[in-house]
Parts: C-alpha cells; sequence; structure tokens
C-alpha cells in the first residue's frame, strides 16, 4: 500500500538532488533555485523522489556527449497562473517542479510519444522506456501533472505541478528526515571492472565523507563479503561487468546479507 502524508517538498527534492549528484558525471553541473517558502504536497515521499530521479537520469543521459548543466527549479504558482488547459481543472495552488537539461533534446515526433510505456530511444540496456510513464501514472495519483518543452539540440524542461497542502508536514515525515539525518555513514563497498570508475567514485563519495572500499574483481569482492559481512551496509556495482552481470552479481550478494543495500549503476 502506497502511503500518502503532508510532507515538505524541500526535503525530497534535496534529498534526490544528493543522490543524482553522487552518480553524476563530472561534466554535468547541477544548478539550484529552489523557492525558500515552505511549501507541503500531500503525497508520498518514496514516489515524489522516483519521479525526480527518473528526470535527473533522463536529463544526465541527455547530456552524455557534451555535458551540460541540469537546473532545478521550484515555485509556487497560483491556480490562475496554471497553463491554460490545466487551470479549468484545478481547485487549489500548485507548486512548479521545473527540471532543464541542455541535452540533445526531442523532436516533435518524439516528444509525443515519451509518455508512453516502453517507449524509448536508448539502446537496449540503456532505456526500458518505462521511467517517463511511471512519472506520469505517480503524478495523476499526487493529483498533478506534467508538461515538456524541447529543441533538438538545444535541451528539454520537463515542469511538473503539484497541488500544495496546507497541513504541517506529518510527523511520521519529519521523524523519517531526522532518522536519516542521525542513521549511521553507509559504510560502501564498490565494484567496477574499470580502475578509473572506481578511483573516481571513490574519491567522490569520500569526498561526502562515506568510507569507500574499491574493487575491480567482482569475486575478491565476494570473497571479502564471506569473511567480513558485517564491513559494509551497501554495494554500488556496475551493471555490466565482463566476468558478470551485475543481476546476477546482486543476487549473490543479497544472499550472502540479505540486509546489504544496493545500488546499480547503469548506461552512462
Ligand atoms: N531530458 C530528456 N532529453 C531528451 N530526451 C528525453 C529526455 N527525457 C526523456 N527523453 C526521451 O523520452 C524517452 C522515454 O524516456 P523514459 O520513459 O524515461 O524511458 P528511457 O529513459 O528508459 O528511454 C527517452 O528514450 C528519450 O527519447
Ligand atoms: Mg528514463
Amino acid at each position: 500500500m502506497v502511503e500518502f502524508a503532508s510532507i515538505s517538498l524541500d526535503v525530497v527534492i534535496r534529498d534526490a538532488m544528493k543522490t543524482i549528484r553522487l552518480i553524476m558525471p563530472s561534466n554535468i553541473q547541477l544548478r539550484e533555485q529552489l523557492d525558500d517558502g515552505e511549501v507541503n504536497v500531500y503525497g508520498n515521499a518514496t514516489q515524489l523522489h522516483q519521479i525526480l530521479l527518473n528526470l535527473f537520469s533522463n536529463a544526465c543521459q541527455a547530456m552524455d556527449a557534451n555535458g551540460g548543466t541540469l537546473t532545478v527549479i521550484t515555485r509556487p504558482l497560483k491556480r490562475e497562473a496554471l497553463p491554460e488547459g490545466y487551470k479549468e481543472m484545478a481547485d487549489t495552488d500548485y507548486v512548479e517542479i521545473v527540471v532543464a537539461d541542455t541535452g540533445c533534446g526531442m523532436s516533435r515526433e518524439v516528444q509525443a510519444q515519451i509518455f508512453n510505456p516502453f517507449f524509448t530511444t536508448k539502446d537496449i540496456g540503456e532505456g526500458t522506456g518505462l521511467g517517463l510513464s511511471v512519472v506520469k501514472n505517480i503524478l495523476i495519483n499526487h493529483g498533478g501533472f506534467i508538461r515538456v518543452e524541447s529543441e533538438l539540440e538545444r535541451g528539454s524542461r520537463f515542469c511538473i505541478y503539484l497541488p500544495v497542502t496546507a497541513s504541517p508536514a506529518s510527523v511520521a515525515a519529519a521523524v523519517q528526515e531526522a532518522a536519516g539525518r542521525d542513521a549511521p555513514r553507509a559504510e560502501i563497498l564498490l565494484i567496477d571492472d574499470e580502475e578509473r570508475v572506481v578511483k573516481y567514485l571513490k574519491k567522490r563519495l569520500e569526498r561526502k565523507g562515506y568510507h569507500v572500499d574499491g574493487y575491480t574483481k567482482p569475486e575478491e569482492a565476494l570473497n571479502e563479503i564471506i569473511s567480513r559481512p558485517d564491513r559494509w551496509n551497501v554495494v554500488i556495482m556496475d551493471h555490466m561487468m565482463p566476468q558478470y552481470k551485475g543481476t546476477v552479481l546482486a543476487q549473490r550478494i543479497k544472499k550472502l546479507k540479505p540486509s546489504m543495500g544496493m545500488i546499480m549503476i547503469t548506461g552512462w
């Protein structure tokens, strides 16, 4: 069951930005213009987080070739200020979240299909075509909507609209947030067959204060987990490695230690 509560939008957005910062390639800049008014939305934090990460990762993929800027903007919107065609249905004030990139952009023809399940222009293994259809469904369940503006070679701008709620952020959400703040730091085991990727990610994660042990040989990492199962609580691994498929490796690690957190890096 999906639980809804009044949650602070700022907390969800900052949390999602923290995640994308960790995995973003270094040729992409992240810019934020977050409204400093306290805005709460009635929703599910996990799903809102998922929306943002889907949009962020699409933006990063669109800028894969040449790098660029990912911009995140929020601003409150009075009902009357909603785009034509939407304000007629609205009965409260909204908040607008813009996720903009300076990447490859989309033709009109592509734009018309992006919310269809399984529509993708990416190679096998890089895209499932499900991201935006999930985003759209989650938004519908939240009484929100999404709109896109894009031009080939210029970039894309996804605008999300969510109804705001006057109720204060729920105690449960606040407790969760506090728990997150005080939670023990992740002890990370990093596995990627490319040494330079291991070095790069290790450096970035360590700069954020995490403790990271890196391995380029999945077998070696597995043996380490067997001999020291309590040493790490999170594994970050490459999805595609010559010796191992990430999914196979993940299953073996889960068997060894079911509580291990797992992050798989794919595509870029
Ligand atoms: N920021 C973006 N810039 C350019 N194209 C995009 C962007 N976001 C989505 N798209 C297009 O929409 C398609 C569908 O996106 P999505 O549903 O997330 O699936 P996937 O990313 O798995 O392909 C993508 O394959 C791509 O063609
Ligand atoms: Mg996607």
